[in-house]
């Protein structure tokens, strides 16, 4: 999966966010920003579903977005990536971005899908849709956005779009706002990409989500290679997958340690209602290097996951496997023309 540190340098879209964020802390003195951040982490700690916005003022929403939103924006674009290798020729002609906060996933989007489309972006939170107003200020392609209040739960009905997103939302849910969330994405979009935190927890909620979209009669583009019952025993593992943040002056500052970038773990769903073409294969862990032999961990068409070992006499299969990262499809899909 591509990440700004590794295979190609940010896109215009990253850089333009970065320095939107950046810009939020000019004239904050540090140490208020990063008391700010450590306020927000302590009311996510441990929290249940409540019925009311953790985020309440500019000084949350800002944290969160200085501190957060770099890391939601890069695991709903590997996310989208993903989504799209799966869908070549397809792009969004309307997306809703729903619990979408300040925005990440709309400018994940603009990432993947470059041009005008119309976006509508759905929070409860007032301070998060002001800010991500703001901050899309920052990109002429994001200035139509519409920025509207509206509180997820059983009565949430959703304009049709032919994307719908909902990042990071479902672990701020109770079980039947989570089911009522992913109903209405199913029943207004025509491609549903959920991301949630890559933690044992995370994946459960995303595989409950998954469940629901193929019994809406949706098809998975991606990560998974087929629409079939996830293969991992429940309990005994999680999928997920990891996308490379640059750490800002203001994470050091409260993480500590000088670290130049950390890696967001996330696990995601994009499905179709029209039929996806996906992966063959999809690495699933980190592939290990050894002298002479790449061993890839895989999930695989004919639902099961499998440990290959590529070696040199797979000749260039071997050169993809020693480039191949956590995340990609397997074989890589041809370059167009090769
Ligand atoms: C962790 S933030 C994620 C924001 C954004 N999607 C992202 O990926 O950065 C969760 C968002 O869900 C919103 N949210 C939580 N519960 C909600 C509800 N019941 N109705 C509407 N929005 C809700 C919060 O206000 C917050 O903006």
């Amino acid at each position: 999966m591509p990440t700004p540190d590794s295979a190609s340098p940010p896109a215009p879209q990253a850089e333009t966010l970065r320095d939107a964020l950046a810009g939020l802390l000019d004239g904050l003195p540090p140490r208020q920003a990063a008391g700010a951040v450590e306020r927000l982490i302590a009311s996510y700690r441990g929290r249940t579903p409540t019925d009311a916005p953790i985020l309440r003022d500019r000084a949350d929403v800002v944290a969160y977005a200085a501190y957060r939103m770099p890391a939601t924006f890069a695991a709903v674009r590997s996310a989208l990536t993903e989504c799209a290798a799966a869908v070549p020729g397809w792009a969004p002609g309307s997306h809703v971005d729903v619990g979408g906060g300040t925005g990440a996933a709309v400018w994940a989007a603009g990432a993947v899908w470059p041009g005008a489309r119309a976006v509508t972006v759905l929070d409860w939170a007032e301070p998060a849709l002001a800010l991500g107003r703001e901050i899309a200020a920052a990109d002429p392609g994001l200035r139509d956005v519409r920025w509207q209040r509206a509180r997820i739960g059983t009565a949430l009905t959703l304009e049709d779009a032919d994307l719908v997103t909902v990042s990071y939302v479902l672990n701020e849910l109770t079980a039947p706002d989570r089911a009522a969330v992913v109903d209405a994405a199913a029943s207004a979009g025509q491609a549903v990409v959920i991301v949630e935190p890559g933690t044992p927890d995370g994946y459960a909620r995303m595989i409950e989500a998954r469940d629901r979209l193929v019994a809406a009669g949706f098809h998975i583009a991606a990560p998974c290679p087929h629409s079939a019952a996830c293969p991992i025993v429940p309990g005994t593992d999680w999928c997920h997958f990891s996308a490379r943040v640059s750490r800002s002056s203001l994470h050091r500052q409260v993480k500590g340690g000088s670290l130049a970038y950390e890696d967001e773990k996330f696990s995601y769903v994009a499905a179709t209602r029209f039929p996806p073409a996906p992966a063959t294969a999809r690495v699933v862990r980190r592939p290990q290097i050894r002298k002479g032999q790449v061993l890839l961990e895989l999930c695989e068409t004919e639902p099961g996951l499998r440990r290959t070992t590529v070696t040199k006499r797979h000749g260039p299969l071997y050169k993809a496997a020693r480039d191949a990262d956590w995340g990609d499809a397997w074989p890589p899909p041809e370059e167009p023309g090769a």
